[in-house]
C-alpha cells in the first residue's frame, strides 16, 4: 500500500506512526479515475471525462446544468478537490461542492457555493453549515484570485473537534464543536460528496440583481485531483471514533497560530456577509457565534 501524504510528508515519524495504526484499518479511497468514486446525479450529457477520466468538465447550458455524488458516504474526514470556475462572464451561476447526509429535515450539510459575477467583478465564495436540518448559516467571502484563470484546492476539514473550510490550506471559515454549550454539531449521519453547477440567477449574483447572460454559454467548470480520507459509511463502525485517525489528530483539533492568522486576515480583508452579524436577520446573535472559536 503506498499513499501520499501532501500535508504530512515531512513529519516521517508522524507517517510512520499512521502507516502502522491508521492507514491499515481505514477505508481510503483515492482512486485516479473520476467515476470509480462518484457516479453522475443529474445530466449524464452534460458531464464530460477528461484526461482519460482523471478530471471532470461540468457544464451549464440553457437546457441544464449537471452533478454528481460521491459513491459512498463518510463519517469525519477530510475531502478536497482541485476546481477551476467559470470565466469572464459567470453572473448567475453556482457551482457547488459539498457535503450532505441526504436525510432531508434532518440533514447535515457542508457547503461550498461559488456564486458567478460580471466579468472582472469578484466570485464569491458561500460556506454555510446545516446540522440537523437547520441551515441559515451563510457566510461569504470574495476570494484574493481569479478562481477561473487555475486550479485551486477546495476542503473540507471535518472531525470531533470542527469543520473547517479552507481555499489553498487557508481557513475560511471554522465551525466548532460546541456541543457541551448546546449547540448541534454534525457527528452522527455521515455525508456524501457532491457537485452541481446550475443556474440561480434569481438570487446568486448581488442579490438576483445580475441576471445569466446565456449569449455567454455553455458555462465550463472543471474538477480535479480529488481527494477524499475519512471512514466510509458502509465500513468498520469502529472507524469514525478511532481517535488516531489522523484528521482527529492534535494538529487537526485547533487552528494552529500560521493558520489562525490566515483565518483573521481572510475574514478581516475578504469577508462580505457573515449570518452572524445579520442583525436584520438575526437580531439576537446565534449561540454557535458567540461561541468564538
Ligand atoms: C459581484 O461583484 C459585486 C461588485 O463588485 C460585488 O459587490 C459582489 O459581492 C460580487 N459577488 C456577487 C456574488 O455578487
Amino acid at each position: 500500500m503506498t499513499f501520499t501524504y501532501t500535508i504530512f510528508s515531512n513529519t516521517l515519524v508522524f507517517t510512520i506512526f499512521l502507516i502502522k495504526f491508521v492507514a491499515l484499518p481505514i477505508a481510503y479511497s483515492k482512486p485516479t479515475i473520476f467515476l470509480e468514486d462518484f457516479h453522475v446525479t443529474w445530466s449524464d450529457s452534460h458531464i464530460k471525462q477528461l484526461d482519460g477520466g482523471k478530471a471532470i468538465q461540468l457544464l451549464l447550458d440553457q437546457n441544464s446544468g449537471c452533478g454528481f455524488a460521491s459513491k459512498n458516504k463518510y463519517l469525519f474526514g477530510r475531502v478536497s478537490m482541485k476546481i477551476k470556475l467559470i470565466p469572464g462572464d459567470s453572473a448567475g451561476t453556482v457551482t457547488a461542492f459539498y457535503m450532505n447526509s441526504d436525510t432531508d429535515q434532518i440533514r447535515d450539510e457542508l457547503d461550498f457555493e461559488f456564486l458567478g459575477n460580471r466579468t472582472g467583478q469578484p466570485y464569491s465564495v458561500q460556506t454555510n453549515v446545516y446540522t440537523h436540518g437547520k441551515g441559515d448559516r451563510e457566510q461569504r467571502i470574495n476570494l484574493w484570485f481569479d478562481p477561473a484563470v487555475d486550479f485551486h484546492t477546495y476542503s473540507i476539514l471535518w472531525n470531533h473537534y470542527h469543520v473547517v473550510f479552507y481555499v489553498d490550506e487557508v481557513p475560511i471559515r471554522v465551525y466548532k464543536n460546541n456541543e457541551d454549550k448546546g449547540i448541534p454539531f454534525p457527528k452522527i449521519q455521515p455525508m456524501g460528496v457532491y457537485s452541481t453547477l446550475w443556474e440561480a440567477d434569481d438570487w446568486a449574483t448581488r442579490g438576483g440583481l445580475e441576471k445569466i447572460d446565456w449569449t455567454k454559454s455553455p458555462f465550463y467548470a472543471y474538477y480535479k485531483d480529488f481527494d477524499i480520507e475519512g471512514c466510509s459509511v458502509p465500513g468498520p463502525g469502529w472507524c469514525a471514533a478511532n481517535p488516531s485517525n489522523w484528521w482527529e489528530g492534535a494538529a487537526y483539533q485547533h487552528l494552529d497560530p500560521v493558520a489562525g492568522r490566515q483565518y483573521r486576515w481572510v475574514r478581516l480583508n475578504h469577508m462580505v456577509y457573515d449570518y452572524c452579524t445579520d442583525k436584520q436577520r438575526n437580531p439576537i446573535t446565534p449561540p454557535e457565534c458567540k461561541a468564538g472559536i
